[in-house]
């Protein structure tokens, strides 16, 4: 459906956990976050509800986040049941990868047809002080497996930061030369963790372009990532610039929370309850219409400097 702005609504993004198994130095404190009660926590059964309300207005592609989705039990009857509606044609999931490489082949049984992988840095000790609790190995052998599984391109979501992983961007890129993926370089948005480290690192993606020339672009539908390629390369390469050069006049999509809210922006405060309609297709329906034709216009990080979200990431999923 069309927002007031005219826009086209068609991407739903389901955060299924607020909780997860790494604790990225920008997204989530040491110590990990309070637990919700169970009772918070949205079932599979209401989130089927909320994704058929919202294939009823037009929603056509829908992503699995967190938190971490994949250490949720039962994701694949979800990931199944989502395929089986048939306005629904794409499926995809953001992960952290730690627990990929198992789940892959069932997932994709069931209807995923693509991943975005979170890998900050190439270098083994790096990462685990990026993530704190991470292995990267575990990593390495997930995307291997998604190529295998040929869920190409599989996309590589690597947060921008100076002075810890500016030096490894030719690194990352080179990647792309042998292998069909695609390396998608994020600024970091000044959300929860990430205000602490945005004066410090953050760094406009514009610089990758002055520091490699050779890149050229090419089209691509992505609503978020200007893409390029290395000349005869297999893969390409993402640039994100929500800060430098924003998308929200082309953005295209809506959030569900793990508690049960449509937040129809990022960055705003703005927050419905679909949770008293989960029983009522009708009344679903309506709240989500509602909330899709009011989806705030932009966001203003680049003036306000700090985002309006009262959610953190681990609760929107990016
Ligand atoms: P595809 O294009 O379908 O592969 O997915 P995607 O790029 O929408 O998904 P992904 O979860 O990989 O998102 C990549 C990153 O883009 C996120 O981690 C966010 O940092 C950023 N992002 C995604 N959606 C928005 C948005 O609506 N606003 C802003 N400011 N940033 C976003
Ligand atoms: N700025 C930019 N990207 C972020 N992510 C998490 N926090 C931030 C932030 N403050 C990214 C993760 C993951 C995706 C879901 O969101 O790295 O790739
Ligand atoms: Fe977990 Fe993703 Fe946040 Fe890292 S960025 S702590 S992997 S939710």
């Amino acid at each position: 459906m069309l927002d007031k702005k005219g826009r086209t609504i068609d991407y739903l993004r389901v955060s299924l956990t607020d909780r997860c198994n790494l604790r990225c130095i920008y997204c989530m404190p040491e110590e990990g976050v309070d637990k919700k009660c169970h009772q918070d926590i949205m079932r599979f059964e209401q989130i089927e509800k909320i994704i058929t309300a919202c294939a009823a207005i037009g929603i056509k592609k829908v992503r699995f986040t967190g938190g971490e989705p994949l250490i949720l039990k039962g994701i694949d009857k979800l990931i199944a049941h989502t395929a089986s509606m048939p306005s629904i044609k794409d499926i995809s999931l953001t992960t952290n990868g730690m627990l990929l490489s198992d789940m892959a082949e069932d997932l994709k049984k069931a209807g995923l047809r693509r991943v975005n992988i979170s890998l900050d840095t190439l270098n083994a000790d790096k990462f685990r002080e990026v993530t704190r609790l991470g292995d990267i190995n575990k990593v390495m052998s997930a995307i291997d497996k998604c190529m295998s599984l040929d869920m190409v391109p599989v996309k590589i979501n690597t947060v921008l930061m100076k002075g810890v992983n500016d030096d490894e961007i030719g690194d990352f890129i080179n990647l792309t030369k042998e292998y069909p993926i695609q390396i998608r370089f994020i600024e970091l948005m000044p959300i929860g963790e990430g205000y602490k480290y945005f004066d410090k690192c953050s760094m406009k993606v514009e610089e990758i372009l002055e520091r490699f020339p050779e890149l050229v672009q090419i089209k691509d539908d992505s609503k978020v990532a200007s893409v390029y390629k290395m000349p005869g390369a297999k893969g390409s390469v993402g640039l994100i610039s929500p800060i430098s050069c924003k998308f929200c006049s082309e953005c295209n999509r809506i959030r569900l929370t793990s508690v049960g809210t449509i937040k129809p922006c990022l960055h705003s405060s703005e927050e419905i309850n679909l949770l008293p309609y989960v029983d009522d297709q009708e009344k679903l329906i309506e709240t989500i219409t509602n909330a899709v034709y009011n989806k705030p216009e932009e966001h203003h990080l680049e003036t306000d400097k700090k985002s309006h979200s009262e959610k953190m990431m681990y609760q929107v999923g990016g």
